[in-house]
């Protein structure tokens, strides 16, 4: 009889290839702060400079600056491993101007090994929109941008708390159409008093602007915003659900492929940045609050850095921004694994959890084969993905991974 051993140590546990690489990079401010928004951004005032909704030449320059150090103090971590794509996230990272984008792109370039058909995202607020600033991120090697756009209502923007309105939203995509063929469209539905028409009204806006991708995500009232503390009327879970039903029924009649939790792509255009998070791929998280997932041979590690841009510059003047690191336990990379490849309306290769997670299926199988018998999952011999049950109850799914 053969026996199987499971490593339960980290002596005798181990990766046999390391997985693909990717780099986020951080900007943490913003116009304004959204009442809804628990993202780390801050607004421009005080962020040390003026409230004219202009980032200050010289903090921009010093961040970038930080930056380029971070990511030279990650080297020694991921020698040689190939960057597979970047995405610029925020806060606004559109409030940098072209010539901070070239320089920090050049420096990366000559640091690592960037793919020469990487994905190069940048996340853009219709409120920062200038054509010529756009035309040169096209120039600096941006590939593609995801606009948050979050509604075509002026009444819904103004509830929001955003610094654009509906033809500024126009605008945007009239400019992101003429430098860039790959665009991401950020939605959000189940806004202050919004019926289900005026969600649908959105997305066909949305469809009819010709994006390659739409992300159409629930807004949730987030603990430590505004919308949390005095929280505005909102749609009940029924009307809510409806409205989820109805946007995936409209995004897949115009050729959008629903392949993650809030993710709707044309054919081969789904988001490669954000797959290789939900396939547990590893990325380099550089710039204030950023983290990041490091494999090797013998750990996977964790990263966070200082969250605050004042704090993190300083940091990185002292030498380091790393405000925690740590390992991933052999216990907890299950559910690590699960809480992002279960998001996938795929699932993932039975496999892929041995080549990311080191431990064999036998660690998960159990568990697997128990959610299948509740019609929460489905799977063959090489494949595993969640019902149409199982996405909609993600988080019960989930629980069943947790370390005990
Ligand atoms: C990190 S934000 C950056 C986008 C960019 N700063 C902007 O707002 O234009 C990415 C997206 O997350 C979504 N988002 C932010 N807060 C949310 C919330 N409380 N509920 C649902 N979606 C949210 C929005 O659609 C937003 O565009
Ligand atoms: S602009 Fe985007 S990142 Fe900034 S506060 Fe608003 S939602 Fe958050």
């Amino acid at each position: 009889m053969t026996t199987i051993s499971l490593p339960t140590t980290r002596s005798n546990w181990g990766l046999t290839a390391l997985p693909p690489l990717a780099l986020y990079i951080h900007f943490p401010w913003c116009v304004k702060k959204c009442p809804y928004c628990d993202f780390n951004s801050h607004a421009l005032k005080f962020g040390g400079n003026g409230d004219d909704g202009r980032l200050d030449a010289t903090l921009e320059s010093q961040y970038v600056d930080a930056l380029i150090a971070d990511l030279e103090s990650c080297l020694p971590l991921v020698w040689g491993r190939p960057v597979t794509s970047i995405f610029m996230g925020g806060g606004t990272p559109s409030l940098f101007s072209a010539e901070s984008m070239d320089r920090l792109l050049a420096a990366i370039r000559a640091r690592v090994k960037l793919l020469p058909d990487a994905e190069i995202t940048l996340e853009a607020n219709p409120g920062t929109f200038e054509a010529d600033k756009f035309a040169g991120f096209a120039d600096a090697g941006i590939n593609r941008l995801s606009i948050g756009i979050q509604s075509f209502d002026d009444a819904k923007l103004k509830a929001l708390g955003r610094i654009h309105d509906r033809d500024a939203a126009h605008r945007a995509i009239e400019i992101a159409h003429r430098h860039f063929d790959n665009f991401n469209l950020d939605l959000m539905y189940a806004l202050p008093q919004q019926t289900l028409a005026e969600a649908l009204q959105d997305i066909d806006t949305a469809i009819a602007a010709g994006s390659t991708h739409v992300s159409a995500y629930h807004l949730t009232l987030e603990p430590n915003t505004l919308f949390h503390r005095y929280p505005p009327a909102v749609p009940d879970d029924d009307l809510a659900a409806d409205m989820q039903d109805a946007i995936e029924a409209r995004l897949a009649a115009a050729g959008f492929e629903h392949y993650e939790t809030s993710a709707f792509a044309q054919p081969k255009r789904q988001a490669r940045h954000n797959l290789n998070y939900w396939r547990f791929g590893d990325y380099l998280g550089i710039g204030a609050g950023a983290h990041a997932k490091i494999s090797f041979p013998d750990r996977v590690i964790r990263q966070m850095r200082y969250k605050q841009p004042a704090d993190y510059l300083a940091k990185m003047h002292e030498g380091g921004a790393v405000q925690t690191e740590d390992a991933i336990t052999l216990e907890q990379l299950p559910f690590e694994f699960m809480l992002n490849a279960l998001r996938l309306t795929d699932g993932f290769a039975l496999n892929l959890f041995t080549e990311r997670t080191g431990l064999p299926l036998t660690k998960v199988i159990h568990e697997i084969d128990r959610a299948c018998a509740e019609g929460l999952l489905e799977r063959d011999l090489e494949h595993v993905k969640p019902t149409e049950q199982g996405r909609r109850f993600l988080n019960t799914l989930l629980e069943r991974f947790l370390p005990d």
